[in-house]
């Protein structure tokens, strides 16, 4: 039975060493192990053999009995080292983040677009302005009443976050003189409240045509265009007088609300009518403040808030929602 014993533990050696998963090692397991394993008929024989001979050949059979299971116990762990997780192909994927533009990223291309094709170039200047460029250079001296419906924010006494984005009409003609034919978009600085129609810090896009035969017509087509370009063919404008020091004569445009098609509705107040812009012919003092003859040239500007025509072309309610970076907003304009 002694040389039976080798050769059994020999056969459980290759056994064990060959099982490759889990499952292969349980039958090993209930083979060599089980109730009606080959440990248990080897310790069935044992009561067969001569009486003195047993205790030495149940010890062996013991130790050997130890030694299958330290080591199915050990291949257990090994194999689940090595086994590879399974993945369920089935299950949705995860979807890689892809950014977008802010919609009102989206408008201000849209309107850059527009005038680019009317052959505008895009300008830029600084967002902290001197009361030189954002003021005085414009026509608007220290003690005009208008400096209070531009009121911003000042660093000392001369420096300010520019309140528009008109200082870049007078920066642009001095580097590049005239005939000059631009926009300007960008953010400004206002003293405001915060709120679902108010905003202390918003993005305008400024324009400015300058040349020796520019007409009011011109400025007049050009935003029509614009409006419809934005808006839609069947967008109506109207023009109405207004004021501004850096433009004279001044005007605002409205146009017929979209929503309504000018009906009347809560977004237009009932009015059917929606104000976009503001706009004239550049003022003669403007011209002078950068050193070009008034007489010469001619130019139109108009100045429009982009915020506006975005809320006004998507119907949004709140300009907060611009800056808040809320995803259940932003991926409406995906
Ligand atoms: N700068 C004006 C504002 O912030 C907007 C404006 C009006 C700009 C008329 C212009 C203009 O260039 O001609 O309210």
């Amino acid at each position: 039975m002694l040389e039976e014993l080798k050769r059994f533990e020999a056969e459980v050696d290759t056994a064990l060493k060959g099982v490759k998963d889990p499952e292969g090692l349980e039958q090993l397991r209930l083979r060599f192990l089980g109730r009606k394993g080959r440990i248990n008929e080897f310790f069935k024989r044992l009561g067969r053999l001569p009486v003195e001979e047993r205790p030495k050949v149940g010890k062996i059979l013991n130790q050997l009995k130890a030694r299958i299971e330290s080591t199915i116990a050990s291949r257990r762990s090994e194999l689940k080292e090595q086994e590879v997780p399974r993945i369920d192909l089935t299950l949705p994927g995860r979807m890689g983040w892809v950014g977008h533009p802010n919609p009102l990223s989206l408008v201000i291309d849209e309107i850059i677009d527009f005038f680019v094709g009317l052959g505008f170039t895009v300008e830029f200047g600084p967002e902290i302005e001197t009361d030189w460029y954002n003021f005085e250079a414009l026509n608007i001296p220290p003690y005009h009443p208008s400096r209070e419906m531009f009121s911003s924010f000042y660093l000392g006494d001369e420096l300010l976050l520019r309140s528009h984005t008109s200082p870049v009409q007078i920066r642009v003609m001095e580097r590049k003189g005239v005939p000059i034919r631009f926009i300007a978009p960008g953010p400004v600085y206002r003293v405001d409240k915060f709120d679902a129609t108010h905003s202390p810090f918003f993005y305008q896009i400024e324009g400015l045509y300058v040349d020796q035969e520019v007409s009011f017509a011109e400025l007049k087509g050009d935003l029509e265009a614009f409006a419809k370009h934005i808006f839609g063919e069947s967008v109506r404008v109207r023009f109405f007088p207004s004021y501004f020091p850096f433009t004279e004569p001044s005007a605002e445009m409205s146009i017929s609300c979209p929503i309504c098609q000018g009906k009347g509705c809560r977004v237009c107040g009932d009015s059917g009518w929606l104000e976009i812009l503001g706009c004239g012919m550049v003022h003669p003092n403007v011209f002078k403040s950068v050193g070009i003859d008034p007489d010469r040239y001619q130019g139109y500007a108009f100045g429009l808030g982009a915020e506006r025509i975005a809320m006004i072309k998507y119907i949004i309610g709140d300009i907060r929602l611009f800056y808040e970076n809320d995803f259940r907003f932003l991926d409406q304009f995906r």
